[in-house]
């Protein structure tokens, strides 16, 4: 069976929930404190012996070339001042990084971004990590995934359990247990309402195909405002093939939207030692003085 060698990481959404912000900083490149998000998702692929990764890119997306380029000058700066974690840090990604850029010419969707990597990936089996979203460090879920994937040469795509209330903001799984926490997926559900929702499982940015879903791209037909949707060809490849899931163990973090990337900088904050007390304490100030502010309204 053929190795899993590549990833695609698809970046070149507009983030209109962070414009103004986004007009021309990608909101992949926003930090988390002092590391922005897409870089703990390169870490996490080369984590899981991921080198090759494909970053499907458009206008206004450069600052992401340039975050994974060697800084040689940076790196002599860094050197210089005795700077040895930093340098450790950025010596590491980028020289263990074999990235490759791909630039989707318009728009259309996360599943056409996903089929511009095409000529890049060929006829083998890859990942696709969304830009935007983080999971909890540690938790060896692509790993995970490759292993479930190697033993039934089949797609697996992660879910993770949302509250039951919430299903309508989500793709959903139907799913059917294999063993503890792997699936196989029955039928995929774009944002049922509670009473309507098979499962609480929703389809969280982590994906393993096998090459025929360009196939399935390719047959999709755009949905709404042009875009060409992943789920639907998703959906197109399980008439054919068995897919395969795994449930997430520990948090998921979205970073593509205000308040969740709020909570995301607020929680990473709060696991560092030297940030850690301060930010308790002012944590502490903020919320007497804004709990009355809800209290009232
Ligand atoms: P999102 O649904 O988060 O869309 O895309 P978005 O455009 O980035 O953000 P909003 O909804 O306008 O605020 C999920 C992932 O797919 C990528 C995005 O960059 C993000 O990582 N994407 C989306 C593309 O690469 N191309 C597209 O045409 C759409």
């Amino acid at each position: 069976m053929e190795q899993i060698r590549k990833a695609v990481l698809p970046v070149a959404g507009w983030g209109t929930r962070f414009l103004p912000a986004t007009k021309a900083m990608p909101k992949e490149m926003f930090p988390i404190i002092d590391k922005p998000v897409i870089q703990f998702i390169v870490e996490e692929l080369l984590g899981a012996g991921i080198e090759n990764i494909i970053f499907v890119t458009g206008r206004h997306k450069r600052p992401i070339e340039h975050h994974f380029d060697i800084s040689s000058d940076l790196e002599r700066h860094l050197e210089e001042a005795g700077k040895d974690d930093i340098l450790e840090n950025i010596r590491e990604v980028s020289h263990m990084i074999n990235p490759i850029y791909v630039r989707q010419k318009q728009q259309l969707g996360l599943g056409h971004a996903v089929l511009t990597a095409e000529p890049v990936v060929g006829k083998e089996p890859f990942i696709v990590s969304l830009g935007d979203i983080i999971l909890e460090k540690g938790r060896r879920v692509l790993s995970d995934m490759i292993s479930i994937f190697n033993r039934f040469g089949k797609s697996v795509i992660a879910l993770f359990e949302v509250d039951p209330t919430e299903t309508n903001k989500y793709g959903i799984a139907d799913v059917k247990e294999v063993e503890e926490g792997i699936y196989k997926i029955e039928s995929l559900v774009e944002k049922p309402n509670p009473e309507d929702a098979p499962s609480n499982l929703a389809i969280v940015g982590r994906y393993i195909f096998t090459p025929r879903i360009f196939e399935k791209l390719k047959d999709t037909q755009p949905g709404v405002g042009g875009e060409i949707q992943l789920t639907d060809a998703m959906r197109m490849l399980l008439e054919e093939e068995v897919i395969y899931a795994y449930r997430i163990p520990g948090k998921v973090y979205d970073t593509g939207n205000p308040l969740d990337y709020l909570k995301t900088v607020v929680e990473y904050a709060l696991q560092r030692d030297e940030l850690r007390k301060h930010l308790v304490e002012f944590l502490g100030e903020v919320v007497s003085k804004y709990s009355q502010l809800i209290d009232k309204s």
